[in-house]
């Protein structure tokens, strides 16, 4: 990565080598140097409400068996029999007390340990011990229903990982009163092109939105009810804010605002509009919150960022799904995870999370209007996002292609800094900026130890 100036104190560049983003060699030292020492999502705890429940995830490059152990707890165990290796488990999720290997019968508990191993008196040993053989237990903790996991001993504990993101998503969650849930199953798909692509793209990308997306804008999904005047203000725009934190997580966060005015003015609790939830629950939102949270949460149409290294989320608010001009605006909040399979290729997982306390009908149209956006089968936003991302694998990795570098240099020296911004963190407006994607190739960098990073 570089950073050369048009003159000393402004830099104009910021570039990235786009091998990071085709070359498997570079993959295999993330998976040491950027996954080994972080955190990394996983699901949500409402997905396993009883003892016994688990569902199979990917911990960077293994499959886990992600379940409620027989204490209640959340065990993450490597899906893998300790005698041969043998998958474990293959269904994606279930209920089970055990886990028994199909080959030779070897029985794990939920918690991991090896509880049985068929003719182990007769046929082992008198020395062989059984809790050698436990299933190997990654850290797993839980913050605010959100489960992450590391095989790192030495990761610091999960809210200190999570740094000056938690206020942000204290924020998000606490808007509606606190309590959210997994709604639906949550989807997979494999998609083509390296997993930092749609990760970066998560962190701040505003700048693809008229170009990758004017389909929405063209058929008005996207808040045209706003502009009916009770919001109290006149002609409508959006300015969005940028954060950017050390550890490399990102916030992205956009307001309606007066066109003309960029400023984000104090809202009193008369004042407030939290779009895309029912009005006659605003008094009981604004409640829940603190007077920051209040400020943060109060007309923003859409965040999203993302957690350092995979973890993404989008809250956005649609008027109406395609063919369907009756439905009210409406937010939703998707959760997701982007694994790499190889360098060019991506497992991306989708969790849509609704406010514990809203109403069924809402939490199905909130799931509709996710489902049909962004997931495996997203119509307008997914399937333009994915289209560019399988056409940058497709175009980068050539002899001459790939000593280009890529350019991240949109918006660089131009922000507004907002030392006033309500929530932590180095904040700074500016609508089209690549600031949050700067600030996690510079994570990234630090942990890659990539000579030349600004
Ligand atoms: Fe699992 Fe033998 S490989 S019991
Ligand atoms: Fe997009």
């Amino acid at each position: 990565m570089t950073d050369t100036g048009r003159a000393p104190s402004a830099p104009q560049r910021f570039r990235l080598d786009r091998r990071a983003f085709s070359d498997d060699q570079i993959l295999a030292e993330e998976i040491s140097r950027v996954f080994r020492p972080t955190w990394q999502l996983l699901g949500f705890a409402t997905e396993l409400p009883d003892i016994g429940d688990y569902v199979l995830r990917r911990l960077v490059d293994d499959g886990v068996i992600v379940v409620r152990n027989e204490e209640g707890g959340i065990s993450v165990l490597l899906n893998s029999c300790s005698h041969r290796g043998t998958q474990l488990c293959r269904a994606t999720f279930g209920n089970s007390a055990h886990f028994r290997c199909s080959y030779h019968g070897w029985t794990y508990a939920n918690d991991g340990r090896l509880v049985g191993v068929p003719s182990v008196r007769k046929n082992y040993p008198a020395n062989f011990e059984k809790s050698e053989f436990d299933l190997r237990r990654a850290r797993a903790e839980i913050y605010r229903g959100f489960i992450f996991a590391t095989w790192s001993e030495d990761a610091p504990p999960l809210p200190e990982y999570l740094g000056e993101f938690r206020w942000y998503l204290d924020a998000m969650l606490d808007l509606t009163g606190g309590e959210w849930e997994v709604y639906g199953p949550p989807q997979r798909s494999a998609v083509k092109g390296n997993w930092k692509i749609s990760t970066d793209n998560f962190a701040g990308d505003g700048y693809h939105m008229g170009t990758t997306h004017q389909a929405a804008f063209e058929q008005s999904i996207y808040g045209s009810s706003l502009a009916d005047g009770t919001l109290g203000v006149g002609e409508l725009d959006l300015m969005a804010v940028n954060i950017s934190t050390p550890q490399g997580h990102a916030v992205r966060a956009g307001y309606v605002i007066e066109k003309g005015d960029p400023r984000l003015p104090e809202r009193s609790p008369d004042e407030v509009a939290y779009l895309g939830y029912p009005r006659e629950e605003w008094p009981r939102f604004t409640e829940s919150q603190t007077y920051e949270q209040m400020q943060f949460n109060s007309h923003c149409e859409v965040v999203h960022g993302t957690v350092f290294p995979n973890a993404a989320f989008l809250s956005v608010s649609h008027d109406h799904a395609v063919g369907r001009t009756d439905d009210p605006l409406t937010k939703y909040f998707v959760w997701r995870t982007h694994t790499p399979l190889d360098a060019r290729h991506t497992e991306c997982t989708y969790w849509t999370l609704v406010p514990t306390s809203m109403s069924e009908e809402w939490k199905q149209r909130s799931y509709a209007f996710q489902a049909r956006s962004q997931s495996a089968g997203g119509i307008l936003f997914e399937m333009d996002d994915f289209e560019n991302f399988a056409r940058i694998d497709a175009a980068i990795s050539g002899s001459v292609a790939d000593t280009a570098p890529a350019d991240l240099s949109l918006g660089l020296g131009l922000g507004t800094p907002l030392p006033d911004f309500p929530g932590p963190g180095a904040a700074e407006h500016l609508t089209l900026s690549e600031h949050n994607q700067r600030g996690y190739y510079r994570r990234w960098s630090e942990l890659m130890e990539t000579p030349g990073v600004n």
